[in-house]
């Protein structure tokens, strides 16, 4: 089977590894792609925008499955073009994406089903946002409604920072995004991702996994889009994650399905487990960058069947089967990231730094150039590793970055601490 995947980040690069092994696989093809993926699948210049393009190409080269990597191709109806074409998608629909796309469809969504989430208002306006604000007091959580980049979640402590906060959003801050806003409550508890795959009716658990979002050691600094990550998250214990696919996962499912938009594809709860039990903050539709590449490295079955079982309506008669031993990430990103930085950086030294057999580097922004490796991007790459437990894959990662010589680079030290913590503690 001729398969091609769209998208160029780790995460990409991680799916395109976990396809690549698949005896079902004929000819991988990857667009954009990345310096990393080209060194064992076809990298091929394509705009995701451009839908009949890439429909073109499927033909021309006889693709017989795409898998969508990144969610703005899919709030911009990639799928459905795809699907149209009578060509099988991994992804969900435009109007099933929303689930991402639009903060306000996520939380009615909660509303009809009965999904556990932060109380909230929704607004079209900054005086009706204010008055919520004003009523509810601080800390409270400002959201734009649309796609952000991560960026449009502000954390406000003082009523005055939530007030500023809507100002912000409806004077444009954040473009279209914020031409709406949710103004929610401010949940306290532990985080985690929970992974699960939909064919539209049925449910696979995939695993979880815990993100660290902010660009600095001991969480400070700027929101990322991630600097590490680690599977499975320790706070969703098998209770836990009974908990969440009764509470949360199949009153989602079989709403989306009810309102006309099946999801079909891989989404991903950011839950807060709180005093009060897990509680939805927001829905994703894709695999989670850099949760992907641990949850790629613990995963142990065949994912092509997989995610064809999504796309096909069969998701009931497969299964996935993970490793037991926890694996960890650490992005390495270019210095000045997520502000201005700068590229085309020369990387020496991978080769002797993936020679562990537990240790695997995804590419995200590199590119080639006569046999050098170049930066090309915020985040770069992801020192991955697998290991028994969280504290040796974290020095089996920790001790590849040490190989890599990449003076423009950074990381972060602290990578898997609060697991190390748990550990310790026994
Ligand atoms: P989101 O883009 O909705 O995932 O929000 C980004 C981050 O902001 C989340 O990962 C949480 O750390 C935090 N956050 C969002 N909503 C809330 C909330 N209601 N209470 C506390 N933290 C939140
Ligand atoms: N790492 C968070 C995300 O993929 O959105």
């Amino acid at each position: 089977m001729n398969i091609l995947l769209i998208g160029s980040g780790g995460r990409e690069h991680a799916l395109a590894w976990s396809l690549a092994k698949s005896p079902v696989l004929n000819e991988l093809f990857v667009a954009p792609g990345n310096a990393g993926i080209e060194q064992f699948a076809k990298c091929v210049a394509l705009d995701p925008t451009d839908h009949r393009s890439i429909v073109e190409f499927c033909r021309l080269h006889d693709i017989h499955f795409v898998v969508v990597g990144p969610e703005a191709p899919l709030v911009d109806g990639l799928a459905d073009s795809i699907e149209h074409a009578d060509i099988r998608v991994f992804g969900p629909s435009a109007a099933a994406a929303q689930l991402e796309g639009s903060k306000g469809f996520t939380k009615d969504m909660c509303a009809r089903a009965n999904v556990p989430t932060a109380a909230y208002g929704r607004f079209d306006n900054a005086e009706a946002a204010k008055a919520y604000v004003r009523e509810q007091g601080a800390p409270i959580v400002v959201k734009a409604d649309g796609l952000a980049a991560g960026k449009g979640v502000i954390m406000a402590m003082t009523e005055q920072e939530a007030l500023d906060a809507v100002d912000s959003c409806f004077d444009g801050a954040f473009g279209d995004a914020g031409a709406e806003v949710v103004v929610e409550e401010f949940l306290v508890g532990e985080e985690a991702s929970f992974f699960v795959l939909s064919d539209g009716v049925h449910a696979l658990p995939l695993a979880t996994a815990q993100d660290h979002k902010r660009a600095f050691d001991g969480d400070e600094g700027p929101n990322t889009g991630g600097m590490g990550a680690y599977s499975p998250a320790p706070v969703m214990t098998r209770e836990m994650e009974e908990r969440v696919m009764k509470e949360i996962i199949h009153p989602t499912i079989a709403d989306m399905k009810a309102q006309g938009h099946p999801f079909k594809g891989v989404f991903y709860a950011g839950l807060m487990i709180t005093k009060g039990g897990p509680k939805l903050i927001e829905y994703n539709v894709r695999f989670g960058d850099p949760e992907c590449q641990v949850l790629m490295m613990r995963l142990k079955t065949d994912l092509l069947p997989i995610l064809l079982g999504c796309a096909e309506g069969t998701l009931d008669q497969v299964d996935a089967e993970w490793y037991k031993d926890p694996a960890i990430t650490v992005v390495m990103a270019s210095k000045g990231y997520p502000g201005s930085y700068e590229k085309l950086t020369e990387i020496k030294g991978l080769e002797e730094a993936a020679a562990d057999p537990d240790v695997e580097i995804f590419h995200a922004g590199t590119v080639s150039a006569e046999d050098k490796l170049l930066s090309n991007g915020g985040r770069v790459l992801n020192i991955t590793a697998r290991a028994p437990t969280v504290s040796e894959a974290r020095d089996k990662a920790y001790a590849a970055i040490e190989k890599i010589d990449w003076p423009e680079g950074f990381y972060r030290q602290d990578i898997g601490w609060r697991a190390v913590e748990r550990e310790k503690q026994g």
